[in-house]
């Protein structure tokens, strides 16, 4: 079976991650883990770009070598970081890597082999701080990045050239031909008036300065930043080293980036696949700037704010829910202490933990925390209904904040349910028929929570876990990881029997 592989930007490792690092990091984390609970072969990837003058210049004013520079960010910053934040990649690539270098050098000679590699002269502007030529039309006034709202440097270089300009109807046919290939719709109608109106040949080596790959005929050139970073996404799955595990793996089923590398992933990418022959990736989603100010959020224009100190006052489940749930996908979302606060409060520690230690207690009251039998299903469409919508937003359509929302619609309906059945003076009555009852609301209310554990638990790992063991559902039934989500919307799992326990709080009162 096909892997289904995913993989984030490789980021750039001129200082330590942030927010918006973050942010498509989780996203990608979320929807691998919810492949795998689907049953399929997941391959999640994501790692450092280390090459480049962003970086040189970088180490330099730190006064060490670019290599201890990105050593250091990488073991100390982002390894730790993504560690914290509970992110199960298969994989790390850095690009300074023999197994990335050796496999870029080859590629880029092939394509020189092949004559869709030139060597001309690059007369233009440029930002370091993207690592990219820009065109004069696109910068502000007159010199500056559009991005970086910095002014841009001016090349005057011997380059080696990449034909791209003979590839925009190729392009174009591909996009017509495949019309999720760019996602979101807005991103896609970007990247296709990007190539209507005509591209120009792609500068793929530097000469000013040394810190990248070597051209591997001309010793006096580096790879083109991008030109070597893009081919991580195949470097790293073994392309030209390991057939078995390349042909399993590749292509991508999703490229995840943020909309500022839009066009590398949408147009740059694919013609580089194009022109050595391999299959192209399914899908390029952008995702939308998280903003500060009106600006999109970045190194120099922080909100002061690391992830750290926010998975410190809300946990790291509620950090992973918080940026999916508030924001669109694929949309532009500002980050806000207030808002983040409030969904807390009312989604996860009022609709979610409530419920959990309710039914915990109830089934500890009333049955020694022994789940009893029940045969109320009012519950079981609902839920199926459910579990069908989130796998297909979160899934399919990478619509994270929509499917966040069934599955909250469905804890609200349990808590509605509980709320309509008092369960609490249904315990009154002592009679059989009493009794009965009371053991239904309660096994439905179990039952339901089993299937939220589920559906949480790509989103939420140590909240769901803590959940699943509360419910005595892992004696029974298993590890959580291993429960499949297409069997989530099944009644009647969790068995009679089951030892209920109430755990921890899951989403304590937020201090201060
Ligand atoms: O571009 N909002 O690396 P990078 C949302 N090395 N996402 C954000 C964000 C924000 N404010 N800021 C950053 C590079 N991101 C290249 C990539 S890939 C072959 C090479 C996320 O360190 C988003 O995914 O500048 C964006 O595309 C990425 O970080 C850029 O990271
Ligand atoms: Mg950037």
């Amino acid at each position: 079976m096909a892997a289904y592989y995913v993989s984030t930007p490789i980021y750039y490792v001129n200082d330590a991650p942030h927010l918006g690092h973050a942010y498509t990091t989780v996203a990608g984390d979320v929807l691998t883990r919810w492949h795998r609970q689907r049953g399929e072969d997941v391959w999640y990837l994501t790692g450092t770009d280390e090459h480049g003058q962003k970086i040189m210049r970088t180490a330099e004013a730190n006064g060490v070598s670019p290599q201890e520079w990105c050593d250091k960010l990488v073991s100390e910053a982002w390894k730790p970081l993504w560690e914290h934040l509970e992110i199960a990649n298969d994989d790390f690539i850095r690009t300074t890597e023999p197994r990335h270098t050796q496999r870029v050098q080859e590629f880029v000679q092939d394509l020189y082999d092949k004559g869709e590699i030139y060597k001309g002269s690059y007369t233009g502007p440029y930002c370091v701080g993207c690592e990219e030529y820009k065109a004069p039309g696109d910068l502000l006034e007159g010199d500056l990045c559009p991005i970086h709202k910095r002014p841009v440097e001016w090349l005057e270089e011997d380059n080696y050239f990449f034909k791209l300009s003979e590839y925009g109807t190729r392009l174009l046919e591909f996009y017509e031909a495949n019309p999720d290939f760019v996602q979101p719709a807005s991103a896609r109608n970007e990247v296709v008036q990007f190539v209507r109106s005509g591209l120009q040949d792609l500068s793929i080596s530097r000469s000013s300065f040394d810190w990248g790959i070597k051209v591997p005929w001309d010793d006096k050139h580096v790879i083109y930043v991008w030109i070597d970073a893009l081919l991580n996404y195949a470097t790293a799955v073994g392309y030209g080293a390991d057939q078995a595990k390349f042909d399993r793996i590749w292509p991508a089923n999703v490229h995840l980036v943020g909309k500022d590398i839009l066009r590398f992933h949408a147009v740059i990418w694919p013609a580089m696949l194009m022109a050595q022959g391999l299959p192209l990736p399914g899908r390029v989603f952008a995702n939308g700037w998280l903003m500060v100010g009106g600006e999109k959020m970045s190194k120099s224009n922080l909100t002061g704010i690391s992830p750290r100190q926010l998975t410190e006052h809300f946990g790291v489940d509620a950090y992973r829910y918080y940026f999916l749930r508030a924001i669109p996908f694929g949309q532009d979302g500002s980050f806000s202490w207030e808002d983040f606060t409030a969904r807390y409060t009312s989604e996860l520690a009022n609709d979610f933990g409530n419920l959990a230690s309710r039914v915990a207690a109830m089934v500890g009251k009333y049955f020694d925390g022994v789940l009893p039998a029940g045969s109320d299903e009012s519950l079981a469409g609902p839920l199926r209904e459910a579990v069908e919508k989130a796998d297909r937003a979160i899934g399919e359509d990478l619509d994270f904040s929509g499917g966040l929302g069934h599955i909250f619609d469905f804890v609200r309906k349990v808590n509605l349910y509980l709320s309509e059945q008092e369960p609490w003076k249904v315990a009154r009555d002592t009679s059989p028929e009493g009794q009965a009852k009371l053991a239904s609301i309660l096994y439905a209310a179990a039952e339901s929570l089993r299937a939220i554990a589920v559906l949480l638990n790509p989103v939420m790992p140590a909240t769901a876990e803590k959940l699943w063991l509360s419910l005595g559902a892992e004696e029974h039934l298993g590890a959580l990881p291993a429960q499949k989500v297409h069997e989530a919307g099944r009644w009647g799992v969790l068995p009679e029997g089951a030892t209920i326990t109430k755990g921890e709080i899951l989403f304590p009162r937020l201090e201060g």
